[in-house]
């Protein structure tokens, strides 16, 4: 099976970065295919830890690391993260960064800044990293992409077409300063040096490996209730991190893909504003984020936690889908006497559905059914194979995958490398 997409089958944060380090092990090539630096991805390898947000997680196995053209690139933040790699004695050129992705620039952070500040109680809770901005400057074709840095004179001109139209913006919708065009000309200019190393023809590259029977994994940044089709829309990121955007990210046909591995907790957690109808309520919410250590890794922000939400889990698989499923953070749940689950919604109408609300009216006010399942209270830090699990805790991850009618591959049960039990 050469080519799996790894997918975050949640809000986000279930623990993709040491799914896919763990993995990465036994592959040759990992390929971020979109999203920026608004993924945080902890790692935690011989008591190390990395957060990445603009690299793949196969950098820190010092596995060839591609970053594809559906990605949005901070050029500061690559470069920092490059440092970070020759720091700890990783050779940066296992990075290949796509030509054809685009760069966030200066003006998309104000603009996701001032947009968030001016939409008030509507917010979406962004990261603020300008994401959505540099995204919809790409779907506007004004974007500038890394391969314009490679050249003074076209980086120039487009700086100056996207200035003429954000500056005005700047100052007369969002009372914010402009930027000059020279400062930011020379600035990125300037990124050329550090950057063109990484440039290659990334569709090829990954195109050539699969033909020659490598094993390729696929990292997706955010998650399938974030993807700007199939999410919880407006509450979501601005591209798709849902499996079938692995192949548009990369440049590759959607008949490559041999598996989805889809990722979630044993619980959830969101970042950021939007509906969320297992988040706990009432003081267990803190002692599962403190237990958790439930705080945004990019942000710092305080992770809403709920408990695990099957209908929302069912929807992954089919949009994704998912062949089978790495569920991590099970040891987290070790403290609970009772963990509730939530099996079906309830509508407004008092009716009950398995399947994901496909209106947004309907999905903010659905309420979850539940379904009381029996905690372990014990920790899970002996155990060393699915079988040696606490037989409730086992009956729980049995429980979800008959539920989904899929295979659970994977079961995480602490933050480090070697803590996933296959
Ligand atoms: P990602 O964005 O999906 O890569 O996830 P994050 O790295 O943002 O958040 C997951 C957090 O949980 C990180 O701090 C990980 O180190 C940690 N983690 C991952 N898997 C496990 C696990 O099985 N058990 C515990 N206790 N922590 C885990
Ligand atoms: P990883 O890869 C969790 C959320 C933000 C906000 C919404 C839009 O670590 O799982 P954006 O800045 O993308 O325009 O914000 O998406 N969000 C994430 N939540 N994990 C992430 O990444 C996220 N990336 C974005 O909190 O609600
Ligand atoms: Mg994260």
């Amino acid at each position: 099976m050469p080519a799996t997409v790894v997918v975050g089958a949640q809000w986000g944060d279930e623990g993709k970065g040491k799914i896919v380090d763990l993995l990465a092990q036994t592959s040759d090539l990992v390929c971020r295919y979109q999203g920026g630096p608004n993924a945080g991805h902890t790692i935690v390898v011989d008591g190390e830890t990395w957060k990445l947000r603009q690299m793949p997680s196969g950098v820190v196995s010092g596995t060839t690391s591609v970053i594809g053209a559906g990605c949005v690139v901070d050029p500061e933040v690559f470069v920092s993260e490059v440092d970070l790699l020759a720091e700890r004695g990783i050779d940066p050129a296992v990075v290949v960064l796509s030509g054809n992705a685009h760069l966030i620039m200066p003006w998309h952070v104000t603009i996701d800044q001032a947009s968030e500040r001016r939409l008030g109680k509507l917010q979406i809770g962004t990261t603020r990293r300008g994401i959505g901005p540099a995204y919809a400057d790409k779907a506007s074709r004004i974007g500038i992409r890394v391969q314009d840095v490679l050249d003074a004179k076209i980086l120039r001109q487009k700086i100056e077409v996207a200035l003429a139209e954000k500056n005005l913006w700047l100052e007369r919708v969002y009372e914010a300063e402009g930027f000059d065009l020279e400062e930011i000309w020379a600035r990125f200019a300037g990124y050329a040096e550090r950057l063109a190393p990484f440039v290659g023809d990334t569709s090829l590259l990954v195109d050539e490996a699969l033909r020659d029977g490598k094993r390729v994994l696929f990292e997706g940044a955010q998650a399938t209730m974030l993807d700007l089709d199939h999410g919880t829309y407006p509450f979501v990121t601005s591209s798709n991190p849902i499996a079938s955007g692995a192949p548009t990210g990369i440049g590759i046909g959607p008949t490559r893909i041999d598996r989805v591995l889809g990722v979630a907790k044993a619980y959830v957690t969101r970042v950021g504003e939007g509906p969320f109808p297992s988040e706990i309520e009432g003081p267990l919410q803190a002692r599962l984020r403190d237990l958790g250590g439930e705080f945004g890794t990019v942000t710092g922000r305080q992770r809403r936690c709920g408990w695990l939400d099957l209908v929302a889990l069912r929807y992954a698989v089919r949009v994704n889908g998912i062949t089978s499923l790495a569920m991590t953070k099970l040891d987290v749940l070790s403290e609970f006497a009772e963990l509730p689950v939530c099996v079906r919604y309830r509508s407004r109408d008092g009716s009950e559905t398995p399947h994901f609300p496909a209106h947004q009216s309907d999905f903010h006010h659905a309420t979850p059914v539940w379904e009381l399942l029996e905690g372990w209270r014990e920790p899970l830090e002996e155990a060393t194979t699915l079988a040696e699990l606490p037989p409730a805790a086992r009956a729980y991850v049995e429980f979800v995958s008959q539920e989904l009618g899929v295979p659970i591959e994977l079961v995480g049960v602490g933050a480090s490398r070697e803590r996933v039990l296959a």
